[in-house]
């Protein structure tokens, strides 16, 4: 795209040599064919500096892309053989979660006691991924999709995989559902099954076009539903409105402490602190995408190398 910056650095120029072009006329015919050469030369300038300039935005982008693809591909391939998929995993990135986030999720598991029990809000290749973990270690998901098509998809995915055993997908209409004395489109939440507590909540649902801070009921109306040391693996956490959820959450319950995972589309981990923790802990911490592969065990200079 050019600039306006540019724009206006072309427009000056040529106000400038008009203004001289005008000026010198005035002062004599014999200099205006020479006036006229120097400022095409110098519009011609000028065009090829800007476009020199977006050339070089463009190169700089689509660098930027491609190693982000690459780093992506990266945590794909990790991750593949870490699970020993027996099928390739539904597509990732846009709607569902990208590889990075998945890499991140199978980290966290791994560090978890098992068996572990999972809540999922918007299920797809994340209950995939899931399920994978839990075949080597223990526990069971339940994930929730408002959309009953997208539910029955997620099942067969599972069913493809072998993993249908260890998931449960409800299709949990979105209803009217009060909360903190607000009207929320939230997810029915009648079938899912309250004898014992979830160990892991991952929220990637419902859609951010639901309404204005879409997934703040997730706490308010599971937290009683929660282990009291769970964690909350949140996705999408770059948007403005899924980090304005986060900082409600944080401010109201004051139970979690936060740490921002560098992923593609941001993730946050929320950590449950125990009653003796609560007032004594005020830890926000980062940490870059790629220290999920890290922590589980292979460094992406290994991968690189191959070694
Ligand atoms: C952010 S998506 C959840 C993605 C899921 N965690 C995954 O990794 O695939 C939230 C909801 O959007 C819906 N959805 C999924 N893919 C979609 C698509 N391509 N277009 C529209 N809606 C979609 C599903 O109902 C899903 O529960």
């Amino acid at each position: 795209m050019v600039k306006r910056k540019d724009v206006l650095l072309l427009a000056v120029f040529l106000g400038g040599f008009s203004g001289l072009a005008v000026a010198v006329g005035r002062l004599g015919a014999d200099l205006a064919p020479a006036i006229l050469a120097s400022l095409v030369v110098t519009v011609v300038a000028v065009l090829g500096a800007c476009a020199l300039r977006w050339l070089q935005r463009q190169f700089a982008d689509q660098n930027e892309q491609a190693m982000a693809t690459y780093h992506q591909l990266e945590s794909l391939v990790w991750l593949s053989n870490a699970l020993s998929v027996r099928q390739p995993l539904p597509a990732m990135r846009t709607w569902a979660i990208s590889p990075d986030f998945a890499a991140t999720l199978f980290s966290l598991l791994r560090g978890m006691n098992w068996p572990v029990r999972i809540l999922e809000l918007g299920g797809g290749v994340s209950t995939v991924i899931a399920g994978y973990c839990i075949r080597e270690q223990g526990g069971h998901i339940v994930s929730l999709d408002h959309d009953a098509d997208y539910a029955e998809r997620t099942r067969r995915t599972l069913e493809q995989h072998g993993l249908s055993d260890l998931a449960t997908v409800l299709h949990a209409p979105l209803i009217e559902t009060p909360v903190d004395g607000q009207s929320w489109c939230w997810y029915d939440l009648r079938d899912v099954p309250d004898d014992r507590p979830f160990d892991l909540l991952i929220v990637d649902g419902p859609p951010a076009a639901t309404q204005a801070l879409a997934r703040y009921p997730a706490l308010p109306m599971l937290l009683d539903r929660l282990a009291p040391d769970a964690v909350v693996l949140v996705d999408d956490a770059h948007r403005a409105d899924d980090r304005a959820t986060i900082a409600r959450w944080l401010e109201t319950s004051g139970e979690f402490t936060m740490e921002d995972v560098a992923t593609e589309k941001g993730a946050a981990i929320l950590r449950r602190m125990r009653r003796s923790e609560i007032g004594k802990v005020d830890a926000t911490t980062r940490t870059d995408g790629a220290e999920a592969l890290q922590r589980s065990g292979r460094s992406r200079r290994k991968l690189r190398t191959g070694t």
